[in-house]
């Protein structure tokens, strides 16, 4: 079976790498990279370090309004589609290049495969969501991380092809963490201890597009109690320099970090502030406590389980929570590490 895969953003590469390796074992992939992340640091470097193989098609799309990247995006892959005729189109999470390989396929009547199906956050304010539910309507094949993302589905009436895998970032993270341990540098060179120093990551449009409220969380930050070192999309600085903010002297600014770098830090810091959903889900597997500077999760078992909380941009919040630090029950709700495996012989049985 000839499978199409897309790819755009960064986390979408960390996921891919255990499926594409896994596929490749039974069928032939085609790679297409829709340009969406096109800096070294949120792309190339994670196909060099992960050993992603080199995309078959690199689309250039670049940065854009939602409906200019994904209209581009569209028009780009139906064409890929057009010439490959592939038996199947696998797409990831949730992006605007999630969306663009679905909806491309669904169209020309090609079964759709959707990586982290099922995930809500039940905010349709978020680009994020309104792709999420869309992939979720047009795919045949829905690979849900976890037992609530099967229950989301159910209650929106999508029970055929759904199945319960596990969740590949967790492939991703048992593979890689013995190699980060051993080839990643970033505590020395960043000059810090183990437990020293909080994590920082901030990307979401809700807070960078929000000046009071990136004000805020970067007012939370300078009073913590330790040093935040704060890897920075290049959305979010780019914020900093429009609403003229400067981060204080224990925030430590730096470029975004390779996979291995950002395992290393994770798992070394004494709680990590972040509005990403994979970092709240490698927090809890690494049980390193979290604390999202958002009102909602699509990962809600890391609430449960007592790992994570919801601050918000609430300044005050964000700091006693942090400090507070957190933990507590823990156990595999994210998948064995086999997900990609699983994934893999699905499309084998589907596919003549
Ligand atoms: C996208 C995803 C988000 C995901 C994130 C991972 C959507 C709607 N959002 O957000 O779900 O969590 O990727 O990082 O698809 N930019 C650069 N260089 C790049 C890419 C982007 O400078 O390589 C800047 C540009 O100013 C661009 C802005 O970042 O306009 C936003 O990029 P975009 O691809 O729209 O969304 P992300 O914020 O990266």
């Amino acid at each position: 079976m000839k499978v199409l895969s897309v790819v755009g953003a960064r986390p979408q590469f960390i996921k891919c790498a255990p499926v594409s390796r896994g596929l490749r074992k039974v069928h032939e992939e085609v790679l297409v990279h829709t340009g969406q992340h096109y800096d070294y640091l949120l792309s190339e470097v994670f196909f060099r370090d992960l050993g992603i193989p080199a995309p078959d098609y690199h689309l250039d799309i670049g940065s854009g309004s939602h409906g200019v990247q994904t209209g581009r995006m569209l028009a780009a892959v139906e064409e890929v589609i057009g010439k490959e005729e592939p038996g199947i189109v696998l797409v990831y999470g949730d992006t605007n290049s999630t969306l663009a390989g679905a909806l491309a396929a669904a169209k020309m009547h090609v079964p759709v495969a959707h990586v982290e199906a099922g995930l809500r956050s039940f905010d349709r304010r978020m680009p994020e969501e309104v792709n999420r539910v869309l992939t979720d309507h047009c795919s045949d094949i829905l690979f849900c991380p976890t037992a609530t993302a099967v229950a989301n589905l159910a209650a929106e009436g999508v029970t055929a092809g759904v199945h319960l895998t596990g969740d590949v970032m967790v492939d991703a993270l048992r593979e890689n963490l013995p190699l980060a341990k051993e080839r990643s540098t970033a505590l020395t060179d960043l000059g810090l201890s183990r437990k020293g120093y909080y994590l920082a990551t901030v990307h979401r449009a809700g807070n960078t597009d929000d000046p009071a409220a990136l004000r805020a969380i970067m007012e939370a930050f300078s009073r913590l109690d330790a040093p935040v070192v704060f890897p920075v999309h290049p959305r979010t600085r780019k914020k900093f320099t429009e609403y003229r903010i400067t981060p204080a002297a224990n925030v430590r600014v730096v470029e975004p970090l390779p996979y291995f770098d950002m395992l290393t830090l994770l798992s070394g810091a004494r709680a990590v502030l972040t509005d990403s959903g994979g970092v709240q889900k490698e927090a809890y597997i690494l049980e390193v406590p979290c604390v999202t500077l958002r009102e909602n999760t699509e990962w809600v078992e890391t609430l449960e389980d007592g790992w994570n909380v919801l601050v918000g941009a609430d300044a005050d919040r964000i700091v006693a929570e942090a400090e507070r630090g957190g933990g507590g029950r823990h156990s595999a709700r994210f998948g064995d590490g086999h997900a990609a495996a699983r994934i893999a012989a699905i499309i084998r049985e589907f596919g003549p």
